[in-house]
């Protein structure tokens, strides 16, 4: 197959970077792929909303590049963070044309904007406990009218084609490297494709399968981190990994966590330990509504200090009814495993939930590899920093995308189709003879990033983590060798790697940043950029 442009993940990178190139020319072919179906991944499960400064008269650009300055502990890319702020507000707009439904105040004529935690003001759009699902639907709709999209699903993209695959040797030093498109395993045939493509966008969202409890749906395998890294393109700030304060705690676990918004927090509701006691105060005068990796590592705390599994949302005072309007599916959730909201405090802990490292992107989203660009949860474009600001992610997505999709129609009528790439090489595999092996290898791999690479890390956890990896590496990579190739393979390989990615980033910070808390450093450190892999 070819295609102008191909495009790895149907999220709200995926989808809003073929729409607004097919907008713009309906003569550019176009490839979005998927590894299970359209509609499933990271994007349909937000809750929260998306962050744009709307209410001009309370809010402002500088209000929210502020607090996004501030939750990344100073290593945002300033620029980067006003490009995002200024241009989100339309890039938010436009989804409203195309059909985005976001909830409205009782009288029905402003936006009802929610506050998340970290936020100065108001300003989150929403659709109930639902905004992913809808922006999801309305993107998947919009997809729908455009000729020249075509959306493979069950289509598993194994790795990007190189000058490696012509046969030269490429190093992390190489200048000019390039990407030719990607092989992708047809999960109806199960053989692998070659996809030409004069640019290729990757958009494979998130991570958080790498650790035990996650808000991540199993889709999120960290894939496209994973396939740049091999390509030897730059990956970076990957020790930044977000844990969600409050996932709903299930005793015997669940894949994935339940995801208990922070705009519960933002309605009203406080964290409290199981005797009914505020402990926020403790750590941050913003208290329930500090940023994410303070509550989450106070949190962390109460639960060591007190030897608990977790910690407690009390919404008991809040109004019944606009709860309902506005978390119908946080309450149904939570009734559904015997807790009643109203009656009762919802028990959370933290869970993996966002990487805010990952490929490096330059303002317009190109990686290090030429033709190749970068979108959404899998790049680091320099907006998270060291934290991701609630509800900045969406919107992220949106605006990069956005330009992305401005470069490449400009610049694809210049770039010519690689001939000669060689079809995919399975000589001398065979069919698994126990998948066990993969299986085991994925417990032990969450096992060991939950237990040494968690929330509050140290140099002997890292040390011992590292060790474990290594030995987990070397296995996959004979099976790898030897085996036909399956999802579940290279999902375990490329998580792996990401493992590691993050665990090696995180030992060469000496320094408490963040997302990034160590024991050996408590203290911050005159900060030096070490990230870049
Ligand atoms: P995704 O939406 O995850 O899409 C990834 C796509 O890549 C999928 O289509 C997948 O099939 C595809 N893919 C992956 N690997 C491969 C492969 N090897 N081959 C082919 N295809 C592949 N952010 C906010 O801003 N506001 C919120 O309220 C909010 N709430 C959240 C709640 C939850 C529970 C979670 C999990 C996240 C939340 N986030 C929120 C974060 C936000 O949803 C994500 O960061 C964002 O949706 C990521 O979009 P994406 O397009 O980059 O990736
Ligand atoms: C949430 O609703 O708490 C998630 C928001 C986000 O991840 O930005």
């Amino acid at each position: 197959m070819s295609t102008d442009v191909l495009i790895l993940g149907s999220g709200i990178a995926g989808l809003s970077t073929a729409i607004k190139i097919a907008k713009q020319r309906p003569d550019l072919n176009i490839i979005v792929l998927s590894k299970t179906s359209e509609g499933e991944n990271n994007t349909r499960y937000a809750q929260g909303g998306v962050a744009a400064v709307w209410d001009f008269e309370k809010d402002s650009y500088e209000k929210h590049i502020a607090d996004t300055l501030d939750a990344g502990d100073g290593v945002c890319n300033v620029e980067t963070v006003e490009i995002v702020v200024k241009e989100g507000p339309e890039r938010v707009k436009e989804l409203i044309e195309w059909g985005a439904r976001f909830d409205r105040e009782t009288d029905n004529t402003e936006y009802d904007l929610a506050k998340e935690g970290g936020h100065s003001e108001h300003r989150i759009l929403h659709y109930k406990d639902l905004t992913g699902w809808e922006m999801q639907r309305t993107l998947m709709a919009e997809t729908a009218l455009h000729t020249n999209i075509r959306v493979y699903e069950h289509y598993f993209a194994v790795d990007l084609i190189t000058q490696h695959h012509l046969g030269y040797n490429i190093t992390r030093v190489t200048p000019g490297i390039e990407c030719y498109g990607a092989y992708a395993l047809n999960r109806q045939t199960n053989k692998i494709e070659t996809i030409l493509a004069r640019t290729t966008v990757v958009c494979t969202g998130g991570v958080g399968q790498v650790y035990k409890a996650t808000t991540n749906p199993v889709v999120a395998t960290g894939d496209g981190i994973a396939m740049v890294y091999r390509a030897k393109g730059r990956v970076e700030s990957m020790e930044f990994v977000q844990f969600h304060p409050t996932s709903l705690y299930h005793p015997s676990g669940e894949n994935p966590s339940f995801l208990i918004s922070e705009a519960v927090r933002g309605f009203g509701a406080v964290l409290k330990t199981r005797d009914g006691k505020e402990f926020m105060e403790k750590y941050d005068k913003r208290k329930s509504l500090a940023p994410r990796d303070i509550v989450a590592r106070a949190i962390d705390n109460e639960m060591k200090l007190r030897g608990e599994e977790c910690v407690f949302l009390d919404c008991r005072h809040l109004d019944k009814t606009d709860f309902l309007a506005h978390f119908p599916t946080i309450y149904e959730k939570c009734t559904s495993i015997g807790i009643d909201p109203f009656k009762e405090m919802i028990p959370v802990v933290p869970a993996c939930h966002y990487m805010c490292g990952g490929i490096s992107v330059d303002l317009i989203g190109r990686t290090s590899i030429n033709q190749l660009y970068a979108c959404g949860e899998c790049s680091c474009t320099g907006l998270h920093g060291a934290n991701r600001l609630a509800s900045n992610s969406l919107l992220e997505a949106m605006v990069f995308a956005h330009r992305i999709a401005d470069d490449i129609v400009q610049q694809t009528d210049r770039i010519a189709f690689k001939e000669n790439i060689p079809p995919w090489d399975a000589e001398g595999t065979q069919d698994p003879k126990e998948m066990v092996l993969i299986t085991q290898s994925l417990k032990e791999l969450k096992e060991i990033m939950s237990s040494y690479v968690g929330i509050v890390r140290s140099n002997v956890r890292l040390k011992r983590a590292l060790d474990r990896l290594f030995l987990l590496f070397e296995e996959t990579e004979t099976l790898y060798e030897s085996t036909t190739l399956s999802p579940q393979l290279c999902e375990s390989r490329n998580l792996i790697t990401i493992a590691y990615l993050i665990t090696r980033s995180a030992t060469m910070r000496k320094e408490s940043r963040g997302l990034h808390f160590t024991t050996d450093y408590p203290n911050e450190l005159p900060f030096v950029d070490f990230s870049i892999l």
